[in-house]
C-alpha cells in the first residue's frame, strides 16, 4: 500500500510540479485556481461521535476567530501532508489534525472530514457538549495559554520550539513566588513577568486585583509563553520580511519597529513604540536622579534605539548622552536576528525552526551578510565586550575612590559610599548627600550593567555613555 503510493507520487512528480507552477502562475494573475489543489478532497463527516464536532460547527458562533484562523498554516495542516503524499500515515496525523487516536477524532476524510487540520479543538479540546449548550458556563472550552498546548505538537527535533522555550528566561518565572503570595507584585510587575497577568489584563482588558493569583502554585502560573508572543488564531503579517513560502509566524507585535529616540519618561517606557520584545525588553522610567535604585534590567531597546530617560522635572531636555544610532537597529529582524537565529529549511518535513531558548546566536551576524563569517562575528563581539568590560571596571574603581565624609557619620567607604540604597549605599535619607555628579556616574554604569549585552545593542552609544562618566570623574578628580 505505502509502496505503491510511493511509486504512484514518483511517478507523478513531474505532473505535480508542474502542476505547482501553473498555479503560482495562476496566482500571480490574481485568477482562481481551476482546478483546485493538488490533493484528492474527499469528504463525509458520518463519524463523528459528537465529542469533536469541527472547526465549521464553532464558525456559527464564533465567526471572526473562524475567519482569522482559516487564513493560517494550521488550518491547512493536512492538506500539507496530503501535497507530499502522507496525509493517511498515521505517524503524522496527531498533529496535523483534531483528535487523531482519541475517542471521537479524526480518522480520514471519508468519515470525520471536519476534524482535517489543527482545528479550534486541537488546542481548545473536544468541545462538542459546548456547542450544543452555550449557555451552560461549566461546559465553556478553556482558553489557557499554558506553553504546552502548543508544545504537544511544537516539538521533537524538527521543530523543537518548546523544548528551546523551556530553557528560556521566559519559562522560569523569577519572581512569581510573590504573585502566589499575593500584594502589589502583580499589577506591578506582572505585565512583564507574568503570562495570565499579561492574558487578563491585557488581552482580556479585565481590571485584574492584586490578589487574582494567590494560592495558585508557581508550577501551575503561566510565564511569557508562546501565546503572549503568538496570536494563536491569526495571521498578523507582523514578521520583518516577507516569509518564505507565505508563512505568517502570527506574532502579536511587529518584529521590527524604528522609533525615533527620545528622552521623557512617557516615551522611553511606552511599549507601543517598540517592537515585539520591547513590549517587555524597556525601561522602567528610573532616571539618574533615583536614589533607592537604578536602572531596571530591562533597558534593552532604550540601550538598541540609543535613548535615556531624564528626570521628568528635568526644564532642560537635552539629554545627558546625545541619541545615537544603533549600528544594529539595521540587523533585518531585530531583536530575533541575534536572539532567535532561524535555521534554514532542511527537508520537506523539516521547516527553518527558530531560535526559542533567546541565546545569542553567532550564525544571524553571518547569514544577514554583514559579517563576513561566525568566526568574525565571534571574534567581533568578544573584542567590544572586552573593551566595555574593562571600562566599566576602571570606572567602578575610580568611583570606589570616592568615599563620603558627610554620611552616615563618615563610616561609609567604596562602593558603600555611592550605591543605591537598596544595594547597600547610603540610606534613602542620605542619598541626597551624594553630589550630582556621582548619581551621574552610577547612573551610566548601571544602564550599561543592566542592558546586559557589553555593548553589542548599540556600540557607539554604549561608548558615549561611558566617555561621559570617564569626563564627570576628570571633574571631580577621580
Ligand atoms: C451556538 C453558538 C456557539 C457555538 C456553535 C460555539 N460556541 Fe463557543 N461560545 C458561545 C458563547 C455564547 C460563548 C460565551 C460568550 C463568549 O465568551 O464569547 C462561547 C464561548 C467560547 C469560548 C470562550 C470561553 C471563555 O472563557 O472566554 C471558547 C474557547 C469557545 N466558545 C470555543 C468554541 C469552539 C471551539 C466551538 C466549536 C467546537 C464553539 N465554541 C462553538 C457560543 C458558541
Ligand atoms: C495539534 C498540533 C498543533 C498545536 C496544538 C499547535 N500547532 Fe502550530 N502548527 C502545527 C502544524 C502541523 C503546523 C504546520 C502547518 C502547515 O504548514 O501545514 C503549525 C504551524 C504553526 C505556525 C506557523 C509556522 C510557520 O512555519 O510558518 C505557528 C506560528 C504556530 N503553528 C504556532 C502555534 C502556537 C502559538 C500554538 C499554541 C497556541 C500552536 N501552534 C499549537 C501543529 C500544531
Ligand atoms: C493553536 C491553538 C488554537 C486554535 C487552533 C484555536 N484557538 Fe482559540 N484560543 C487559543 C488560546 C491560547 C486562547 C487564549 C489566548 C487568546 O485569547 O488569544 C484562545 C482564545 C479563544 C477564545 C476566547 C478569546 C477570544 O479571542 O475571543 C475563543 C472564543 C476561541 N479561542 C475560539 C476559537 C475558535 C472558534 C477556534 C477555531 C476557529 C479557535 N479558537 C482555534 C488557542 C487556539
Ligand atoms: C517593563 C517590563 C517590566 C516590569 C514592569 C518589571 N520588569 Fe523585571 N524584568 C523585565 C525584563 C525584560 C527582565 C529581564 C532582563 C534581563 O534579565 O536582562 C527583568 C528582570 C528582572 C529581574 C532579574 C531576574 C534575573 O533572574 O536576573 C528581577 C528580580 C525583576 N525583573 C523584578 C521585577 C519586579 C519585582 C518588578 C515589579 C516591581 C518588575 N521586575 C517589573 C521587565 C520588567
Ligand atoms: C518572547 C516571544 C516568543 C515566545 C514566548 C514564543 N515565540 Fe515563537 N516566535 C517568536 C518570534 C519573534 C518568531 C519569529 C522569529 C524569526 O524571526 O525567525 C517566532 C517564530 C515561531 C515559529 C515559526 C518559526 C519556527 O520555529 O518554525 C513557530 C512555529 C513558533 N514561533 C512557535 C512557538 C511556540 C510553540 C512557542 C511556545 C513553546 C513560542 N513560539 C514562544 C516569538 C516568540
Ligand atoms: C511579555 C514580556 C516579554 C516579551 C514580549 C519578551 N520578553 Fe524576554 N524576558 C522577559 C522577562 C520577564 C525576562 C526575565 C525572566 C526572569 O529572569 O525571570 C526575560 C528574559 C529574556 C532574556 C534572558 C535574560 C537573562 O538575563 O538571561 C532574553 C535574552 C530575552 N528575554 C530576549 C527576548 C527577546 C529577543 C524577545 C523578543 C523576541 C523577548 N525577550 C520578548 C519578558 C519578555
Ligand atoms: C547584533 C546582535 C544583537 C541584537 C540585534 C540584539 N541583541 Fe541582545 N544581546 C546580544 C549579545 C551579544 C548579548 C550578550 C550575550 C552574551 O554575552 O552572552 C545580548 C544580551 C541581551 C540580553 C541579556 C542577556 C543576559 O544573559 O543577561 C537581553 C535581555 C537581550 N540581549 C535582549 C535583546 C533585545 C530585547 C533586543 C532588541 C531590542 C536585542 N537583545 C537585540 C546580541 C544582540
Ligand atoms: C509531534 C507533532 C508532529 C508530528 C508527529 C508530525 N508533525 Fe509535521 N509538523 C508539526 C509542526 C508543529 C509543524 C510546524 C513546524 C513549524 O513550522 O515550525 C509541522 C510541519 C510540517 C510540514 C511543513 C514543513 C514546512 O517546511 O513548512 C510538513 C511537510 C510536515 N510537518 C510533515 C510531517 C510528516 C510527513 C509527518 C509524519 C512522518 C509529520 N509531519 C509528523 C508537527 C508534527
Amino acid at each position: 500500500m505505502n509502496t505503491s503510493r510511493k511509486t504512484f507520487l514518483s511517478k507523478h512528480a513531474t505532473a505535480f510540479a508542474l502542476l505547482g507552477v501553473f498555479v503560482v502562475t495562476f496566482g500571480m494573475i490574481g485568477a482562481e485556481c481551476p482546478l483546485g489543489p493538488t490533493m484528492p478532497t474527499p469528504t463525509g463527516d458520518s463519524g463523528l461521535t459528537g465529542r469533536f464536532v469541527g472547526s465549521e460547527r464553532c464558525a456559527e458562533c464564533h465567526s471572526n476567530v473562524h475567519d482569522n484562523w482559516l487564513s493560517t498554516l494550521h488550518a491547512g495542516a493536512l492538506e500539507t501532508l496530503e501535497a507530499i503524499g502522507q496525509g493517511e500515515n498515521d505517524t503524522c496525523l496527531a498533529c496535523h489534525t483534531v483528535g487523531f487516536g482519541e475517542e471521537g477524532g479524526f480518522v480520514d476524510r471519508a468519515t470525520t472530514n471536519s476534524l482535517a487540520g489543527v482545528g479550534c479543538e486541537a488546542c481548545h479540546g473536544p468541545s462538542g457538549d459546548h456547542a450544543s449548550n452555550v449557555n451552560d458556563e461549566s461546559l465553556r472550552p478553556p482558553t489557557s495559554i499554558a506553553a504546552n498546548i502548543c508544545g504537544d505538537c511544537h516539538t521533537g527535533e524538527r521543530h523543537p520550539n518548546f523544548e528551546e522555550w523551556e530553557m528560556s528566561a521566559h519559562a522560569a518565572k523569577s519572581i512569581s513566588d510573590r504573585f502566589e503570595e499575593g500584594g502589589f507584585y502583580l499589577n506591578a510587575c506582572g505585565k512583564c513577568h507574568s503570562g495570565d497577568f499579561y492574558y487578563m489584563a491585557i488581552l482580556e482588558g479585565q481590571t485584574v486585583e492584586n490578589d487574582a493569583l494567590m494560592g495558585v502554585a508557581v508550577a501551575d502560573q503561566n510565564g511569557i509563553t508562546c501565546a503572549v508572543c503568538h496570536d494563536p488564531h491569526a495571521r498578523t503579517g507582523n514578521f520583518a520580511v516577507e516569509p518564505e513560502d507565505g508563512r505568517d509566524y502570527q506574532l502579536r507585535f511587529p518584529e521590527v519597529a524604528s522609533p525615533i529616540p527620545t528622552n521623557t519618561i512617557d516615551a522611553t517606557t511606552n511599549p507601543d513604540r517598540f517592537n515585539i520584545c520591547g513590549q517587555c525588553h524597556h525601561g522602567r522610567g528610573r532616571t539618574w536622579e533615583a536614589t533607592s535604585r537604578g536602572p531596571h534590567n530591562s533597558v534593552q531597546s532604550n540601550m538598541y534605539v540609543g535613548e535615556m530617560a531624564l528626570p521628568d522635572a528635568d526644564e532642560n531636555r537635552s539629554p545627558l548622552v546625545p541619541s545615537t544610532f544603533s549600528v544594529h537597529a539595521l540587523a533585518t529582524e531585530q531583536c530575533a536576528s541575534c536572539h532567535m537565529f532561524r535555521q534554514d529549511f532542511q527537508d520537506e518535513f523539516a521547516p527553518a525552526i527558530a531560535g526559542h531558548s533567546m541565546e545569542v546566536n553567532n550564525g544571524g551576524c553571518a547569514a544577514s551578510g554583514c559579517h563576513p563569517t561566525i568566526e568574525s562575528a565571534v571574534a567581533a563581539q568578544a573584542t567590544l565586550q572586552t573593551e566595555i568590560q574593562d571600562r566599566l571596571d576602571d570606572i567602578e574603581t575610580r568611583l570606589n575612590g570616592f568615599a563620603m565624609t558627610f554620611t552616615e557619620g563618615g563610616a561609609l567607604s567604596g562602593a558603600a559610599a555611592w550605591e543605591y540604597s537598596a544595594t547597600g549605599g547610603p540610606s534613602e535619607a542620605d542619598q541626597s548627600e551624594i553630589p550630582d555628579n556621582i548619581k551621574k556616574i552610577r547612573f551610566f554604569l548601571k544602564y550599561v550593567q543592566a542592558d546586559g549585552s557589553l555593548g553589542v545593542h548599540n556600540p557607539d552609544y554604549t561608548r558615549r555613555i561611558l566617555d561621559e562618566a570617564e569626563d564627570l570623574l576628570d571633574d571631580e578628580s577621580l
